[in-house]
């Protein structure tokens, strides 16, 4: 990466009003997002679980360096559980740091406990899609790619409003991945 700017220098250099964070994008970039990721693809190393990375910045969204209520809505799909518990509590408190009062924080996430009801399924396709989440990635070797603490919906919701998070909501109907596994929980700063 010759030129990475920093998530405030993207900003400047593009003049963004309405600040908006794609975190942990891969291969899916949303064109009025600011699309963010750690690990830049390397064609030479096999990554089943995106295609590609396409990040407008490269950096660690478990602590982004950004001022206080200044972010008007952050959205992550299939990434909260690559951290462990603790990191995502820590990385769950920055994003409310950031966010400016009144915007939300938008996650879509397996929910263990459809996962665990989807183990049992009379059909093997919805016994895999429920197996995969359990531990992420284990073919490629991407330490990154492995998954370390899936939540379930109750214990998501509670944590977000611990931290402050008010108005939390959870379907199980995600606008990315799988509908029924996966929730999307809305939370508002
Ligand atoms: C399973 S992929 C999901 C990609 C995309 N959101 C999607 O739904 O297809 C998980 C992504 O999280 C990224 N990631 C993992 N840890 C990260 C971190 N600490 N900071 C930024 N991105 C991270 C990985 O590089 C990877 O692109």
């Amino acid at each position: 990466m010759v030129n990475n700017p920093t998530v405030k220098e993207f900003i400047n250099q593009n003049a963004i009003k309405e600040v908006k964070l794609h975190l942990g994008c891969g291969g899916v970039k949303y064109p009025d997002f600011i699309n963010i990721d750690l690990y830049p693809s390397n064609p030479e190393i096999k990554d089943g679980s995106r295609s590609f990375c396409v990040a407008d910045v490269y950096c660690d969204i478990r602590n982004l360096d950004l001022e206080p209520e200044s972010v008007d809505e952050i959205f992550l799909s299939h990434v909260l559980e690559h951290f462990v518990k603790w990191e995502a509590q820590d990385a769950l408190k920055n994003w409310y740091t950031i966010l400016k009062k009144g915007a939300s924080l938008i996650i879509e996430t397996p929910d263990l406990l459809r996962c665990v009801l989807m183990l049992f399924h009379f059909q093997k396709k919805y016994r895999k899609n429920a197996r995969s989440q359990f531990y992420g990635n284990q073919t490629d070797r991407l330490e990154y790619e492995t998954h370390r603490y899936v939540w379930d919906a109750r214990e998501l919701k509670r944590e977000l409003l611990s931290i402050g998070f008010s108005r939390v909501t959870v379907t199980h109907k995600p606008k990315t991945h799988k509908k029924f596994r996966d929730m999307r929980v809305i939370a508002a700063k």
